[in-house]
């Protein structure tokens, strides 16, 4: 029996198969925030293609700092999770799960249309520069720094927002931790150098994102599947690593795996490369070893070979695909037919999925 194609759990949710559709930033929601057909056309696919189940792209959650993208889809009120609810039921139709990335885009937003003003722990510009492909140029803004009183109010959205994710029908919820976003900048030395409880120490910066998984887990109840994800890579500084390697890793995944997680997301350039430095552990299996929780392991897993091992050697549970679900919405069915995958085609994401035709994404 091939592993990957084993029942397994997250929670108490149980998925076909190992596989699920890593998170991904699509742009073709409404200006307004509302999910829409386009969208639902786009998610079956994965679930017609066999995927275990889908982690949806980043949803802005609050109705100030969150959003990060024009047309990013959100969940900040009735309205707009009604309109994830067919999107979830299309999905659950061909078995497929479906899991809601609650995302606040903090100094990385570049398209927010409720503010002006992006916030971060610090006043502190992520590097790089705002993404063209999402209609960014230009450097990013400079943030203001983020009040106590609005990290309670972040706190409330996330919850919020991860009660609309359950009434939609959604499985579960992934909090957004890694890829240089809010509570990634928290974690992160350089831009964060608050004074506070949440800067100083490793401890001190990942408490905003303990508080976040205390107050959705109070929110939805035990029985709901809450997740985080966790990179060292930024969108806005791929290749930053942590400043104490392995031990920070330690730190980071022993203090999560105390919580009430169902499971942890790790995403790395190479998810089955040594992510610390030669003769180091994976992000998965420093996920898996210093948590004890199930991992999902992410970052050029497509080839199956290199997924089965990951799973044989018990370094992760999970396999999640981005580009190469892309390039092959069925993925996991033209695995287990063996045959073989299509090259991921750069182009296809520098194209807003709003203008790619209908007839296209049907193929
Ligand atoms: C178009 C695109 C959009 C993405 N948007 C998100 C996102 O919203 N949230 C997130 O956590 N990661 C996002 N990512 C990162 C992917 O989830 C994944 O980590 C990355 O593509 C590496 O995995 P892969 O090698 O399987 O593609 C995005 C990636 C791509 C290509």
């Amino acid at each position: 029996m091939d592993p990957l194609y084993n029942i397994g759990k997250l929670g108490k949710v149980e998925l076909k198969n190992r596989y699920l559709v890593a998170p991904m930033t699509r742009v073709s929601a409404e200006t307004d925030g509302q999910a829409n057909e386009r969208m639902e056309k786009y998610y079956e696919r994965y679930a017609e293609g066999g995927f275990g189940a889908i982690i949806t792209e980043g949803i802005y959650l609050d109705k100030s700092y969150s959003q990060g993208y024009h047309n990013q889809p959100g969940i900040t009120d009735v309205k707009q999770m009604e309109a994830w609810k067919p999107i979830v039921e299309t999905v659950h139709q061909h078995g497929t799960k479906m899991i809601a990335q609650l995302m606040h885009a903090g100094s990385q937003a570049q398209g927010n249309r409720f503010t002006d003003e992006t916030v971060a722990p610090s006043s502190i510009r992520p590097k790089g520069e705002q993404l063209p492909f999402y209609g960014g140029s230009g450097p990013y803004k400079e943030p203001k720094e983020i009040t106590v009183n609005e990290i309670a109010d972040v706190k409330k959205a996330f919850a919020n927002a991860a009660i609309l994710s359950k009434e939609a029908g959604f499985d579960g919820i992934e909090i957004h931790g890694a890829n240089g976003y809010l509570l990634d900048q928290f974690l992160t030395d350089y831009l964060n150098h608050r004074q506070d409880q949440y800067g100083g120490s490793l401890e001190n910066r990942l408490q905003f994102s303990l508080e976040i998984i205390e107050a959705v887990r109070e929110a939805v109840g035990e029985d709901f599947m809450v997740g985080i994800r966790i990179s060292q890579g930024k969108v806005a500084d791929q290749e930053h690593k942590w400043p104490n390697g392995e031990k920070d890793a330690y730190t980071i995944f022993s203090m999560l795996g105390k919580t009430t997680l169902d499971y942890i997301h790790v995403t790395d350039g190479d998810g089955a490369a040594p992510s610390f430095g030669v003769g180091t552990k994976t992000m998965a299996k420093a996920a898996k070893d210093f948590s004890g929780l199930p991992v999902i392991a992410n970052g050029g897993l497509g080839e199956p070979d290199k997924a089965r091992k990951l799973i044989n050697q018990g370094e992760a549970d999970y396999i999640s695909l981005g580009t190469s679900a892309l390039a092959n919405p069925d993925a996991p069915n033209r695995i287990s037919n063996h045959m073989p995958l299509k090259e991921f085609n750069a182009k296809e994401i520098l194209m807003p999925q709003a203008q790619i035709k209908d007839i296209e994404l049907k193929e």
